[in-house]
């Protein structure tokens, strides 16, 4: 780990604006490490936008123009190392990853799910939530690891779902949500008090200042 100012890479599919917080907390000078790169799947997407105009270098490798899942993620890999990264971040970056991807970056690559894992892995999530009647929804920061949506959980936040809530409403409470965690989340890394420990068993666990944290991480309720 580049100790002076940890090396980030943000890979990005859309809107960015998980990674308008990241850069947020940085401008602030509260981030702890540099994001020097911001990648997306996605050509003319506004995260990209959202690079450019903090001065963030950008590149786009279009998934569309590889034949199958193992070259696209080889190229991204090579793009991604030449950067040369502590800590990658998935925000919003659409993709399931091939598990050579996922073990390269085992311990340095984090993502941001819209539900309370391990509850509602996959898409569509606020609605899966609403129809299940479940009491709360909410978003989690996880390390990736070969399982999509599966790795063990930093920080997880809560909030209630009302009687009146659409997919839409609870999106936009859960979004707030995210654009907090994310940032404390990646603080934590770039500060080496975040790390990933793989157990006597073999399993993953999740460490803050060398305790192991829940499956789903800490948990903060919304304000
Ligand atoms: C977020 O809701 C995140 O949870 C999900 O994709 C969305 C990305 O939004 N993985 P944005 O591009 O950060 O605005």
């Amino acid at each position: 780990m580049n100790q002076a100012s940890p090396r980030i890479v943000v890979l990005i599919s859309g809107s960015g604006s998980n990674l308008q917080s990241i850069i947020d907390c940085q401008n602030q000078g509260l981030l702890g490490g540099q994001i020097v790169a911001v990648i997306s799947n996605r050509p003319n997407v506004q995260g990209l936008d959202r690079a450019r105009a903090a001065n963030i270098p950008d590149h786009t490798l279009d998934h569309k123009e590889f034949s199958d899942r193992e070259s696209f993620d080889a190229s991204l890999q090579a793009l991604i190392d030449a950067q040369k990264p502590d800590l990658v971040v998935l925000a919003g970056f659409m993709r399931i990853l091939t598990p050579a991807f996922t073990e390269h970056y085992l311990g340095r690559m984090l993502n941001i799910h819209p539900s309370l894992l391990p509850k509602h892995q996959g898409l569509h999530t606020h609605q899966r939530a609403i129809d299940a009647g479940d009491a709360q929804h909410g978003a989690t920061v996880h390390f990736v690891t070969a399982e999509l949506d599966g790795g063990p959980g930093a920080v997880q936040a809560a909030v209630d779902i009302l009687a009146d809530d659409t997919a839409e409403t609870l999106a936009q409470r859960v979004q707030k949500q995210e654009h907090i965690i994310y940032p404390i989340a990646v603080q934590w890394f770039c500060q080496n008090r975040l790390k990933l420990q793989q157990n006597d068993d073999g399993k993953h666990c999740a460490l803050l200042d060398n305790e192991p944290l829940s499956s789903s991480g800490r948990l903060t309720e919304a304000p």
